[in-house]
């Protein structure tokens, strides 16, 4: 079918709220490794993932063939039965755990419910309903999690389940308190001190945030921050927890966990995106304690890390660590960020570079360094004509989000860093010399 007739029935019988990108939307039918093709046979280096999801790759076979065979021998039991992949692949993520002493884990459908979860537990451990959260996060679309988001955009209601407050976001680039300072001063971390101090009652349940924020367009925190919102929480026993739906499992390079590359250790991580490498699947892990504090009361997910989504997650897992994908985000991710880097010093349109590994943000910026959403909405168009396909995020819709599957080449990333080059000329981003 075209894509255009596809899109005008998408359009009559799906939300008009669900987001498509692109002036004529397409459908991708097909994937190998890093590559995907449209329904027109086009093809595409595939730089977004699935929104950061697909880590492993398209169509891996050692993927594939776990998921076909637990496809052809059961779909479902529910979790009333004992699940060996689901056993199988809690023990292994408590082994690879950024958190110390005894771990428990909860298989959920997706990062929403993920964060749902462990909002429950953190609440229930705490007997609070008090969260601080980021401004400039998100977190999911489900009520609660929609309810600690900090991007209005992805708010469409202001009713929340919890009692939110929200401290200022690690954002070096627009930042309220030092972005003319030469150093950053941390002052964000203190605002977390300020607002537990003004806006709680000081019995404050959870602190949530993105190692970094990814919605909110691959926003990096300054180094020290968590360790310097750790010490604050610990000081009245707020439980940290690290949302990682979109920096698990070795996309940033330097740690399997994001909230790795800082010395602050959560009591909750939260995950999905990549735990499946597309198939459903989210879970929360955290202190065995926080886990089972809702002892006395059952609670379950007919879905969560049923058959088929285990045994996918578990082959994905070992893919990533028996080929060192992380190490491929690093190398690979290294060289490409340092061609963003030329890239920007002739572009003043960018202006910023950032991310880690394989989670690489440009910022389209004006003259004035304001926000050009309109100038990232040209660039996607004009690398999606040159056969790439990156994403965009930010609260303004202003920053290209690149985060292709940890597999993918230098040969691979040179030739998106080409385009990246070619889409920002034709784009009409502002040339010079800074
Ligand atoms: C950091 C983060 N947390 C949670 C979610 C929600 O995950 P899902 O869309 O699977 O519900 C997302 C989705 O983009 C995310 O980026």
């Amino acid at each position: 079918m075209r894509p255009g007739e596809l899109a005008a029935r998408h359009a009559a019988v799906m939300p008009g709220w669900m987001q498509l990108y692109y002036e004529e939307p397409m459908e991708l039918v097909r994937g190998e490794g890093f590559k995907v093709w449209d329904s027109e046979g086009n093809e595409y280096l595939d730089f977004f993932g699935g929104i950061v999801t697909t880590i492993s790759g398209h169509a891996i076979p050692e993927i594939s063939e776990a998921v076909k065979y637990q496809a052809d021998s059961l779909l479902h039991s529910s979790t009333l039965y004992l699940i060996e992949n689901q056993v199988r692949l809690a023990e292994r993520l408590a082994e690879l755990a950024p958190i110390s002493g005894d771990k428990k884990v909860f298989f959920v459908g997706s990062g929403s419910e993920a964060n749902e979860a462990a909002l429950l537990f953190a609440t229930a451990y705490r007997g609070s309903g008090e969260v601080i959260a980021l401004r400039n996060s998100y977190h999911g679309r489900s009520f609660a999690t929609m309810g600690i988001t900090g991007q209005s955009t992805w708010r469409p209601t202001s009713r929340s389940a919890l009692d939110v407050s929200y401290a200022v976001n690690p954002y070096r680039l627009r930042c309220p308190f030092c972005k003319e300072k030469p150093e950053c001063t941390l002052a964000c971390a203190e605002d977390v001190r300020q607002v537990v101090e003004t806006t709680t009652t000081g019995h404050v349940a959870a602190f949530i945030a993105e190692p970094i924020q990814g919605v909110g367009g691959f926003v990096e925190a300054p180094p020290g921050y968590f360790e310097r919102v750790k010490e604050i929480l610990d000081e009245t026993g707020i439980l940290f927890i690290s949302d990682e739906v979109q920096t698990a499992f070795g996309r940033t390079g330097s740690h399997f966990w994001g909230i790795e590359a800082f010395d602050a250790e959560p009591d909750l991580v939260t995950m999905a995106k990549g735990l499946g490498n597309g198939l459903s699947i989210g879970a929360v892990m955290g202190r065995a304690e926080v886990v089972d504090s809702i002892a006395g009361k059952l609670s379950l997910s007919t879905f969560g890390g049923n058959h088929v989504s285990t045994a996918g997650a578990l082959a994905n897992l070992e893919y990533i660590l028996d080929n060192d994908l992380q190490g491929n985000a690093r190398e690979v991710g290294g060289y490409l960020k340092e061609r963003l880097g030329e890239l920007a010093t002739r572009h003043p349109a960018v202006g910023e570079v950032r991310g880690r590994g394989l989670m690489l943000g440009l910022e389209m910026v004006g003259s004035g360094g304001e926000p050009d959403a309109a100038l990232a909405a040209r660039f996607m168009e004009a690398c999606r004509s040159r056969g790439v396909l990156v994403g965009k995020g930010g609260l303004k819709g202003n920053v290209i989000r690149i985060a292709p599957p940890l597999i993918v080449t230098r040969e691979a990333a040179r030739e998106a860093a080409d385009v990246f080059e070619a889409a920002l000329a034709e784009a009409g981003a502002r040339t010079g010399v800074r």
